[in-house]
């Protein structure tokens, strides 16, 4: 963990760094440009990565991973002007805390495109930072990254933020990283949408 916990510092700090890099570039455009190789302006944050080092979030990674919704993940959080990406990435206990007719439903969906519509759901194509976020609450239902079908409801309670499906209700914790065009938070549960749990 301790491990981990480094290695996620080393690659905040790299970003950091060639993020100032960047900054130093912009603030000073008459400067000579360096005669050795200049740093790339453009960092990208590897989402597998990132959910591998913070968290636990396996569960979740696992399942982006098998359907390669990471792929669909990645290039928008790659592509700077297509709005960015907000991703809420449920804690592998909020897996384990599944009821069991939903863990069996869950389970059930590994053949069909419907895993990847529950994945995808826990996703908007575009960049919230928190105080964004909050303001969603106003345009409810809003359309999540596995379309306009599947929404989710955005409630803010004196400052708690809660996503609302039709059979859950979870709330945003920590910050998991927030500098646009990606943003990844904490939830609390599985976000479980009408289309594909029917029943309780
Ligand atoms: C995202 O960008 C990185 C760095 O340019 C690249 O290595 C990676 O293949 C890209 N991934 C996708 C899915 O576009
Ligand atoms: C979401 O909000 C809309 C608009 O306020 C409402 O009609 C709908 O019933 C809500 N859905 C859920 C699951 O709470």
């Amino acid at each position: 963990m301790v491990f981990k916990k480094l290695i996620f510092t080393t690659a905040i700090l790299a970003i950091a760094l060639s993020a100032s890099a960047v900054a130093d570039k912009t603030k000073n455009p008459s400067a000579p440009s360096s005669p050795i190789h200049p740093p790339s302006p453009v960092y990208h944050v590897d989402l597998a990565v990132l959910l591998n080092v913070a968290g636990p979030f396996q569960t979740f990674l696992n399942y982006l991973q098998k359907t390669n919704v990471i792929e669909t993940f990645q290039s928008q959080a790659n592509n700077t002007k297509a709005g960015g990406i907000t991703i809420l990435v449920p804690r592998d206990s909020a897996f384990a805390a599944l009821k069991k007719k939903k863990k069996r439903t869950l389970g059930r969906l590994s053949k069909r495109g419907q895993l990847k519509s529950l994945l995808l759901y826990h996703a908007f194509r575009k960049f919230y930072s928190l105080g964004e976020f909050s303001k969603l609450s106003r345009r409810n239902p809003v359309a999540t990254f596995a379309g306009s079908r599947y929404t989710l409801n955005v409630t803010n309670d004196i400052g708690t933020i809660w996503v609302k499906s039709a059979w859950s209700n979870a709330k945003i914790g920590s910050t998991v990283y927030a500098t646009a065009p990606v943003a990844v938070y904490e939830v609390d549960k599985v976000l479980l949408p009408k289309q594909i749990f029917r029943s309780e």
